[in-house]
């Protein structure tokens, strides 16, 4: 070890937050957004008002950004998505976007909190999407293993896509369950891996406890797993910097 290494080794780690999103970010967001996400999209009426019916019964505004849901929406569009899974549902934000690009997609969705189950049923009639959108209550680690069971057993078909953005100390043990419902080449996307950046420094972040360390399982066990191969992209932009794992199923 040399002596800059070793005075490197005796501070101790910072106790850090996460930066804010820069003003350039969000004005480009802003401005991509303007010109492929126009006010006259087909489906921006809906997805405004289901924004705003989750605002208005208090949900956390932790869904997923504007310019992300439609990548997800896109994705399922590029590889002919019939089933996608999602576990974290809120007020069914991504899966209203997920449906309203993709006609013939059915989504299975994943919520625990009864507040928002009841908010995203709402959206989901509202949308008239209640045939194609099926939201499960419960823990994830309570509903996933019947799902599974309903696809072996055939009464269910196997994902084509699954999305991951619920409790961040669970992303492994979704992943898991997601890649084994998952059909040879279907994606599996985990949101929220980057943090700031957090994940590859020794600096103690101040809030989200076990975001983090969530975040380096998914992606040191993805890793090692012979069923996928997989990348993570970072973003920046509204929702500050971080970043999704982007896997294929072989
Ligand atoms: C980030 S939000 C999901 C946002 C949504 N995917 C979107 O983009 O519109 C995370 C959601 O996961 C839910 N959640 C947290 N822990 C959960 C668990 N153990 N099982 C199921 N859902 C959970 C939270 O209640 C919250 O509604």
């Amino acid at each position: 070890m040399t002596d800059q290494q070793e005075q490197q080794a005796s501070v101790p780690p910072k106790g850090v937050r996460r930066p804010a999103p820069s003003p350039k970010w969000i004005a480009t967001d802003l401005y991509t957004l303007s010109h492929l996400d126009p006010s006259t999209a087909h489906n921006s009426d809906i997805l405004k008002s289901t924004l705003s019916n989750a605002s208005n019964q208090d949900l956390p505004a932790i869904y997923s950004s504007r310019a992300f849901a439609k990548f997800l929406a896109l994705q399922a569009r590029a590889t002919d998505a019939k089933h996608c899974l999602e576990v974290g549902t809120l007020g069914a934000y991504a899966s209203i976007w997920l449906a309203t690009e993709n006609p013939n997609l059915k989504i299975t969705t994943l919520e625990y909190n009864s507040h928002h189950v009841q908010v995203a049923k709402e959206n989901i009639s509202n949308a008239d999407l209640g045939d194609r959108i099926t939201v499960h209550e419960g823990p994830a680690m309570e509903t996933l293993p019947t799902i599974l069971s309903d696809i072996d057993a055939g009464k269910l078909p196997k994902f084509d896509m699954a999305y991951v953005d619920a409790d961040k100390t669970n992303n492994w043990n979704y992943f898991d369950a997601a890649v084994k419902g998952c059909r040879k080449g279907a994606v599996v996307i985990v949101d929220n891996v980057v943090q700031g950046g957090l994940i590859a420094s020794q600096d103690k972040p101040l809030d989200k406890p076990g975001h983090v360390e969530g975040a380096r399982e998914v992606i040191e066990n993805t890793g090692k797993d012979g069923r996928v191969s997989a990348t993570v992209i970072q973003t920046v932009g509204e929702g500050s910097h971080d970043g999704f794992l982007f896997a294929v199923v072989l």
